[in-house]
């Protein structure tokens, strides 16, 4: 449904499918670090992994949201800068349809979402069962756009067939890269890849939440 992001639900089974997640972590590794709860989650429990089992990883984290979650958890975290690999990238994700095809930036950091999942040796999308759809009409793309002429860059994308808002309307919301978030949606049914590539050609688009990968591991809890 358009704009339902009910996050507080399904903790339940955020937690089932994190801790499955942690499972997969091994010694000495640099992981990616995605955002939102779920993957606040996940760093509440690889803390305690870590500690159990003295274990020795570096995170490298997705959004200024989880680099202050996981400060006092004391996790070695990395600037994206000064790594040359990330092994395995976690993150959580907003809608998820019958091709695997992910929508994510529900949080507003699709972007450096993409980065880190982009630059992973595997990667891992964390969920509960909410975030399964057929297809994507009607869902909320988050659009990362530059504020420089803002208006313009929404008409391009409305000539598209996607409509929608700026996220925060009068004040709007900033991301960590300094832009604002255009929440868009279609009300039928779209071609994923086809899509992502026409609103990226859109002057003024920074990222489209839309993600295409064959090569996600999802772990998800019906628990
Ligand atoms: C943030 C994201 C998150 O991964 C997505 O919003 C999932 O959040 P949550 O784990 O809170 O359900 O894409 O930009």
């Amino acid at each position: 449904m358009v704009g339902n992001y009910d996050k507080s639900k399904n903790l339940e089974q955020k937690k089932a499918a994190a801790f499955r997640a942690v499972q997969m972590v091994q010694d000495n590794l640099i992981v990616g670090l995605g955002s939102g709860s779920t993957m606040q989650i996940f760093v509440d429990l690889i803390s305690e992994r870590i500690k159990r089992e003295r274990l020795h990883l570096s995170f490298v984290p997705a959004s200024k949201k989880i680099e202050k979650y996981s400060l006092p958890f004391g996790l070695n975290l990395l600037d994206i800068n000064y790594v040359d690999r990330i092994d395995i990238a976690f993150d959580g994700a907003d809608r998820i349809d019958e091709q695997n095809n992910l929508i994510k930036g529900g949080g507003g950091s699709l972007f450096r979402e993409r980065q880190i999942l982009d630059m992973a040796q595997s990667r891992v999308i964390v969920v509960d069962s909410s975030k399964f759809v057929s297809n994507f009409a009607k869902e909320i793309i988050p659009i990362e756009i530059v504020p420089y002429n803002y208006r313009w860059t929404v008409h391009k994308i409305n000539l598209l067939g996607f409509i929608g808002n700026i996220r925060g309307e009068a004040t709007p919301f900033m991301t960590d890269n300094g832009n604002y978030i255009y929440d868009a949606y279609n009300l039928n049914n779209f071609d994923v890849t086809e899509t992502y590539h026409s609103l990226k050609l859109v002057a003024g688009v920074v990222d489209v939440g839309l993600f295409k990968e064959n090569d996600y591991q999802i772990i998800y809890s019906h628990e």
